[in-house]
């Protein structure tokens, strides 16, 4: 167990660092290998690779905003146990950034430009969240991780039936996010307000729609 104490400097250092390794480099990963490897895949049609690779970089996408929320929050967060889960859950936010990554690779697509801006976007709406408070905080990312539940359900819908690998990926994706959504709760996570909620469900509405495209 790492049991270094960080100063501010070291946190502002790491964070700029996991930055750039989501947006431009390699990211920090767990040892669990990619849903995807080893599952049989037959080939798609042009079109069924075309909307795979969309929906999937849609995907991608909200994981460099998941990420750049945890980061966020584990900038402000008061409670070193809190900052710690955070930590632990963004590394594991990589592990769906770089399966998603690689599918869409394979299918040809590339990834969203515009992520720069969720990054950014997200980090400011993390770093809010964490410093109101570690029960809002908390509170955040259980509702964050409900609504991301919800949206890969919606994908697992779209996605072409016979995209068997990206099927894979979206499946160990939504057992992970329901689990971080519980620990969050089980950790004192408060509910939100429900104008918060909407306004959480408005604004990855316009982020999912614009990853489609671009
Ligand atoms: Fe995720
Ligand atoms: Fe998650």
């Amino acid at each position: 167990m790492n049991t270094r104490r960080y100063s501010p400097i070291d946190h502002l250092i790491m964070n700029v660092d996991q930055a750039l390794r989501t947006l431009a480099g390699k990211p920090l990963v767990t040892e669990r290998p990619d849903p995807a490897t080893g599952v049989q895949q037959i080939d798609l049609d042009d079109a069924q690779k075309v909307e795979a690779a969309r929906l999937m970089r849609v995907n991608h996408a909200g994981e460099v905003a998941a990420q750049a929320l945890y980061q966020g929050q584990a900038l402000t967060a008061r409670l070193e146990k809190v900052r710690e889960r955070m930590e632990r859950a963004a590394q594991e936010e990589n592990d769906h950034l770089e399966w998603c990554e690689r599918r869409i690779r394979e299918l040809g697509g590339h990834l969203s430009y515009l992520n720069p801006l969720w990054y950014l976007g997200s980090m400011v709406i993390g770093a809010a969240a964490g410093a109101v408070g570690d029960k809002w905080s908390l509170g955040f990312v259980a509702e964050t991780e409900k609504q991301v539940v919800a949206h890969l359900d919606e994908h697992l819908q779209r996605l072409p039936q016979s995209d068997t690998k990206s099927r894979a990926v979206l499946e160990q994706m939504k057992i992970d996010e329901s689990e971080h959504g519980a620990s969050a709760k089980a950790a004192g996570g408060a509910e939100l307000p429900s104008a918060i909620k909407r306004l959480m469900g408005l604004t990855s509405r316009i982020m999912t729609r614009a990853a489609y495209w671009v």
